[in-house]
């Protein structure tokens, strides 16, 4: 049995702050300027395109959740811009939900992904010290984000939503927090490109990533149509939407992405 630590309130949602000084324990998924120790180096660099990746909503002032944060590299640039941030990504024991092939063998994999996240959030607060950031951090599934988290006046769901099994469900989650405005970026595969073009006359797609007989995709589920992305959040209260397109830099190559930027018009329904 463990005993609770009595100064820690039972509802707080908010991850203890720890001190990461060692950067091989890191792992960043954003290159990100640290002052005192320079560039650091992740898969995307979304520096130059910023401003695009969060749809140009201003966020001085607000409340922002930053869904997803992973190393934290968009929450520590909305705090650079005045924005209360609060960083929300799996901790724990929660782990991605990997797509369940036959011969995929989660209890290998598993904890590799969690020893991931364990690197991400530790880079998160290498970068919290050097940035001498006021952000707060919470964390267990994508799914629950825990109602002492809210609310917030923006929320910010870059690339996490189609790496979930169910991405409404997250999407309800987190709106049912936030007052004013939702920004949600997401990477268009090549093949997928055309979606820009869609009509919303034709249908609101969603499409499979996974494949049976490549099996190399156990990452990522969904590829979401912007017209059907701004849909999901109209049914969830948001309904005043606009879509932007932008390139952003993985890996260094430059990928196209679509943001949505939504405001409220109704309540969302707090049922499921
Ligand atoms: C690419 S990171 C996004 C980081 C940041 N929000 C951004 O916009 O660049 C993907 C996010 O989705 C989450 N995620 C959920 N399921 C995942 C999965 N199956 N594979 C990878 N990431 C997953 C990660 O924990 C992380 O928060």
């Amino acid at each position: 049995m463990t005993t609770a630590d009595p100064s820690t309130p039972p509802d707080d949602p908010y991850l203890a702050p720890r001190a990461v000084d060692d950067l091989s324990t890191c792992a960043f998924n954003h290159t990100i300027d640290l002052p005192g120790h320079g560039t650091v180096e992740g898969a995307w660099d979304l520096r130059a395109g910023l401003d695009a990746y969060l749809g140009g909503v201003a966020v001085a002032g607000k409340r922002v959740l930053d869904f997803g944060a992973t190393s934290g590299f968009l929450g520590f640039a909305m705090e650079a811009r005045g924005a209360e941030v609060v960083a929300y990504d799996f901790a724990g024991e929660a782990v991605w939900e990997m797509v369940p092939y036959p011969d995929f063998e989660r209890a290998v994999i598993a904890p590799e992904i969690r020893n991931h996240l364990h690197r991400f959030e530790n880079a998160w607060w290498y970068a919290h010290a050097a940035l001498d950031s006021r952000a707060r951090r919470a964390g267990g599934s994508l799914y629950g984000v825990p109602e002492a988290v809210g609310p917030v006046d923006v929320a910010v769901l870059g690339n996490a939503l189609t790496r979930l099994r169910d991405p409404f469900r997250a999407l309800h989650g987190v709106l049912r927090l936030t007052r004013e405005t939702v920004v949600v970026t997401e990477m268009l595969p090549k093949s997928l490109h055309l979606l820009r073009f869609l009509p919303r006359s034709l249908g609101l797609p969603v499409f499979l990533l996974p494949r049976s007989n490549q099996r190399i995709r156990f990452d990522a589920w969904w590829t979401i149509a912007p017209t059907t992305m701004q849909e999901l959040l109209a049914i969830l209260g948001f309904g005043e939407s606009a879509v932007t397109y932008h390139r952003q830099t993985l890996l260094g190559q430059k990928r196209l992405c679509y943001t949505v930027v939504a405001r409220r018009t109704e309540p969302t329904n707090p049922e499921l």
